[in-house]
C-alpha cells in the first residue's frame, strides 16, 4: 500500500500557496526595478568582499524565513544590473518581462534534447534561428541552434569546422584528428577561443595569433603571416574566427576581408559575434558587420545586447545542413538512428543534452516589441558609448584619456590626474587599479578595467538603455573625486 502523500510534497505542489508567494514576490520584485530605475541605493553594485559574503551567507542558510524572504536578500545583495548606473560587464540588462518567461518556462520544464521532451520548444527553435538568421542579413538556407553560451557556441563551430576540414576519409569525429589542426584567431580575441582549441586537442599551438592593427582588427597581413607560420609548423588551419567584436575594447575585425581571406585558402569561416553581431538590426550600425553573411557559422548572445537573460544563445550556420557536423551519435534511449538529420530531436546537433527552454525567451522578445527593438537597443546602447567617449575627450585637459574611439558600447579610459607624476607606466597601471577598486568598493556606479597595450584601462560597457549622460558625468565626478584633485604645477 502506498502511503498518503508527504506533507511537505503536498505543500510544495500547493496551487493556492503558489498564487500568494507569487504575488508577493511579483510586488517585492516592482519595487526593486522602481527603485533600480530611480537609482535609489547608494551603490548601483553593493560590494563586499568574497568572504564576508561568504560568511554572510554561512550564517543566513542556517535559518529559514521563507522563500520571499530569501530572494529579497538575493535581490538586495545582488549586482544591480537594471540601476542606470550598471556600465560594468557585457551581461543583458533583461527586459523584466523576460523573467515572466523564466518563471512559465522553468515550470513547465520541457528541456529536453528531443521533440518529445519538449515539443513547443524544439519547433520554435527550428523556426526562429531560421527566420531570426534571415532578419540578420544571412541568406536563404540558413538555420541552427541555440545553446546556452557563446563560449558553447564557439566550440560547437569549431567542431563543425573540424569535420568539415578533414572530410569523409579522415572522419575527424569517428576517428579523432591527427592532432594537427589549428584556429586562426584575432590576438584581441575573447579567451573561450583558445579554449575551445584546447579542448579539441590541439594544444595552445594550435592556437594562431592574428595581430592587430591600432584599432584592435585583424589586419590582411596579420592573418596571412598567421597561416604561414602555422604551415610552417606543419599544422592543417581548419578555421578562421572573426571577432564581432572584440571583448576588451569592443573592435569589430573587417568581415569582408576575413571572409576574403578564408575563401582564398578554403578554410571555415567562423564569426563569434557574441556581444556585436546585433549591429545587424540597426540600419546606423549594420555596417559594422558587413560579410557578416558570408560566414559559414556565427555565434550570438541573445543574452547579451538583446536583452534577454543569460543563458541564451544562437550559433547560426550559412547552410543549415551544416549544424549537424559537430555531433553523430547512437542514444537509442533518445533516438533510432544517429545519421538520420531530426530537426526535431536538437540534441542531435547540441553541446547539451538536456537543456533550458531557450527560444520561448527569444520568441517572448519577438512577441512583444519585434525584432525592431534589438536595433533600438543596439543603437540607443552604442550612441550612449559615444556618449561616454566625448565626455572622456573633453575633460582630456584633467588627465582623462580615452584607449580608442569606441565602435560600439564598449569604452576603455584612464584617469591620471595632471600634475601628478609616475615614474614609468607600471607605476600608473598601479594607480588605475588602486583607483578602480575603490570606486568598485565606494563608487555609485559599476564599472570595471581591462589590459591592452601594455596598459590598465577602466572599460564601461554600457549595456542598460535607462542610462543617460547625466549618469556618464555623474561616474566621471566619482573617479575624480577618489582620485583627489589635480596637483596644478606652480
Ligand atoms: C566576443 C565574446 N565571445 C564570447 C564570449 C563568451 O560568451 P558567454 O559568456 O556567453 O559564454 C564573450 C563574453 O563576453 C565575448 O565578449
Amino acid at each position: 500500500m502506498l502511503d498518503p502523500l508527504h506533507p511537505l510534497l503536498r505543500k510544495a505542489y500547493d496551487p493556492e500557496r503558489f498564487a500568494a508567494m507569487g504575488q508577493e514576490i511579483l510586488r517585492d520584485l516592482t519595487d526593486h526595478l522602481r527603485n533600480a530605475q530611480g537609482r535609489k541605493a547608494d551603490r548601483s553594485m553593493p560590494w563586499v568582499l568574497p568572504e564576508e559574503e561568504r560568511s554572510y551567507w554561512e550564517q543566513r542558510l542556517l535559518r529559514s524565513e521563507g522563500l520571499p524572504a530569501l530572494l529579497r536578500e538575493v535581490v538586495a545583495r545582488s549586482n544591480g544590473l537594471q540601476d542606470p548606473r550598471y556600465m560594468g560587464h557585457q551581461v543583458a540588462v533583461p527586459f523584466p518581462d523576460g523573467a515572466f518567461v523564466g518563471m512559465v518556462t522553468d515550470l513547465l520544464n520541457n528541456g529536453g534534447a528531443i521533440y518529445e521532451m519538449g515539443p513547443t520548444n524544439s519547433a520554435m527553435e527550428e523556426v526562429l534561428m531560421e527566420r531570426v538568421g534571415l532578419m540578420m542579413g544571412l541568406a536563404e538556407g540558413c538555420g541552427g541552434i541555440m545553446c546556452h553560451g557563446g563560449t558553447l557556441a564557439n566550440l560547437v563551430a569549431l567542431l563543425a569546422a573540424r569535420r568539415a576540414a578533414y572530410g569523409k576519409e579522415q572522419d575527424a569525429w569517428v576517428m579523432g584528428d591527427d592532432g594537427r589542426g589549428a584556429v586562426l584567431v584575432s590576438d584581441q580575441a575573447h579567451y573561450c577561443v583558445d579554449r575551445a582549441v584546447r579542448i579539441m586537442g590541439w594544444g595552445a599551438e594550435g592556437v594562431g595569433l592574428v595581430a592587430t592593427d591600432e584599432r584592435h582588427r585583424m589586419t590582411p597581413e596579420g592573418m596571412e603571416r598567421a597561416l604561414s607560420a602555422m604551415q610552417e609548423k606543419g599544422r592543417r588551419v581548419v578555421a578562421i574566427v572573426g571577432s564581432a567584436c572584440t571583448t576588451s575594447s569592443g573592435a569589430f575585425d573587417d568581415l569582408v576581408s576575413t571572409a576574403d581571406f578564408a575563401e582564398a585558402h578554403g578554410i571555415w569561416f567562423h564569426v563569434d559575434g557574441a556581444h556585436g553581431v546585433p549591429a545587424a538590426f540597426s540600419e546606423q550600425h549594420r555596417h559594422l558587420v558587413e560579410g557578416l553573411e558570408r560566414a559559414d557559422s556565427i555565434a550570438m548572445d541573445f543574452h547579451k545586447i538583446m536583452g534577454v537573460p543569460a543563458l541564451c544563445t544562437g550559433l547560426f550556420y550559412k547552410r543549415k545542413e551544416d549544424s549537424f557536423l559537430p555531433f553523430t551519435q547512437a542514444a537509442e534511449y533518445l533516438w533510432s538512428d544517429a545519421e538520420d538529420p531530426e530537426w526535431w530531436n536538437f540534441g542531435k546537433r547540441t553541446f547539451e543534452c538536456t537543456k533550458r527552454m531557450l527560444s520561448t525567451r527569444v520568441a517572448a522578445v519577438l512577441e512583444e516589441y519585434g525584432a525592431e527593438i534589438w536595433g533600438v537597443l543596439v543603437d540607443r546602447l552604442f550612441a550612449l558609448g559615444g556618449a561616454l567617449a566625448a565626455a572622456v575627450t573633453a575633460r582630456g585637459s584633467k588627465g582623462w584619456e580615452l584607449a580608442m574611439e569606441p565602435q560600439a558600447n564598449i569604452v576603455c579610459f584612464r584617469y591620471l590626474p595632471v600634475g601628478r607624476e609616475w615614474s614609468n607606466v607600471e607605476a600608473q597601471n598601479a594607480f588605475t587599479l588602486d583607483l578602480r577598486q575603490r570606486h568598485l568598493e565606494a563608487g555609485a556606479h559599476y564599472v570595471v578595467q581591462t589590459r591592452f597595450g601594455g596598459k590598465v584601462w577602466l572599460r564601461c560597457t554600457l549595456m542598460n538603455p535607462l542610462t543617460e549622460a547625466s549618469d556618464l558625468e555623474a561616474m566621471l565626478d566619482g573617479f575624480e573625486a577618489l582620485a583627489g584633485p589635480p596637483i596644478t604645477p606652480r
